[in-house]
């Protein structure tokens, strides 16, 4: 019950978050690489690891977009530093906001992505998935795939492959710094599985909106799955997930409340809800700031699922079974080969 009140009621501690370390990035560059980092709880995500002093690479599929956000960001940042004490100005310092191109229904681009950072960066700290599909209707993207599952699941999964070697350069250079990280968003949508759905169904049925929002749920559990593989396979890597839970970004319910006549419906359960259950952007992204953050966290925490309290929290049966998580692995190289992308095993 406590757990349910909890998940209900997520809480945004900015005194925590303030007490959490900074780093000084002209003697410590800490680097990192978040997806969708330019709206919603990426936003908020962003700005907090920025005051913190690390180096942000944001990426995006419009410059001018992530360009725009960056200015938000760092007029932001004035504003907050402005009720700092001189002390705390003295002690804390900004970090970097950085642009890379990245689209992700491309995996050419993903690739690209990757190269540029390998080439650029010596090391990376923390790469965060915050990558959001609003639920958009059934359709391929140019390399085949169901595009949902494509920019939560199988770009991501691409990406974080190839930056493995520059994640774990992190511990291999500076092994008395708290370990490189993977972050990965996921959201309550998992626990529509009970059990475990063949990776080629593309749950192409009607009604529309509700298979939309199926195939988001396994999207999501295919990320949650890469992790707990992760987990296992590359202990070096602290790899974790977080559900931010009902968060108020009215973007990603676009699709629904946008529907004719029935969008006027799902517009006031999604207000109704929201009013007494949700929590906002900022309050959203608490969870993965802790999870950059938390000096607390640790190997023992690699696999594990946290709330929007950062909270541990179980997931669902599918999303935990192990056996699941392997084939959701082999499907995704096999799959991966076809388009001449070869993923050691
Ligand atoms: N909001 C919620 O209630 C809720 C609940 C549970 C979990 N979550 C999860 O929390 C995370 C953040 O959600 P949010 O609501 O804050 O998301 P959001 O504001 O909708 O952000 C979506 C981000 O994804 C980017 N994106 C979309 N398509 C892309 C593509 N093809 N290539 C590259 N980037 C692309 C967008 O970039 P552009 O600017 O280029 O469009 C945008 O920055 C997501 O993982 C979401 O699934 C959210």
């Amino acid at each position: 019950m406590n757990a349910m009140l909890d998940f209900f009621h997520p809480m945004l501690d900015l005194e925590y978050i303030q007490s959490l370390p900074y780093i000084t990035p002209y003697t410590d560059r800490r680097t990192v690489l978040i997806l969708g980092g330019c709206s919603g709880l990426g936003w908020y995500t962003v700005l907090h690891l920025y005051l913190h002093g690390y180096v942000i690479y944001i990426t995006g599929r419009s410059k001018s977009r992530v360009l725009k956000s960056i200015d938000e960001l760092r007029q932001e940042s004035i504003n907050i530093r402005s009720n700092y004490t001189s002390q705390e100005l003295n002690e804390r310092y900004l970090g970097e906001l950085l642009y890379l191109e990245l689209d992700l229904s491309q995996l050419s681009s993903v690739l690209s992505a990757a190269n540029k950072l390998i080439n650029t960066e010596r090391n990376l700290n923390i790469l965060i998935n915050n990558l959001s599909t609003n639920f958009i209707p059934y359709m391929k993207t140019q390399d085949g795939f169901e595009i949902q599952l494509q920019l939560n699941y199988i770009s991501p999964f691409l990406l974080i492959i190839k930056l493995l070697p520059l994640l774990e350069n992190t511990t291999n250079y500076y092994p008395e710094i708290e370990p490189p990280k993977i972050i990965y968003t996921s959201s309550p949508s998992h626990y529509f599985f009970f059990s475990y759905f063949s990776m080629d169904e593309d749950f192409k049925y009607k009604p529309i909106f509700f298979f939309n929002w199926i195939r988001y749920g396994k999207a999501k559990i295919s990320g949650i799955h890469l992790i707990k593989m992760l987990s296992l396979r590359n202990p070096k890597i602290l790899s974790t997930i977080v559900d931010p839970g009902f968060v108020m970004n009215p973007t990603i319910f676009s699709y629904f409340t946008r529907l004719p006549i029935i969008g006027i419906l799902f517009w006031c359960l999604f207000e109704i809800f929201g009013y007494f259950f949700g929590s906002t952007m900022e309050e959203g992204s608490f969870s993965v700031i802790k999870n950059c953050l938390d000096p607390d966290l640790t190997f023992d925490d690699n696999g594990k699922i946290f709330d929007t309290n950062g909270k541990e929290v179980k997931g669902s049966r599918v999303a935990n079974n192990m056996d699941y998580a392997a084939r959701t692995w082999i499907w995704t190289i096999n799959k991966l080969n076809e388009k001449n992308i070869h993923i050691p095993n």
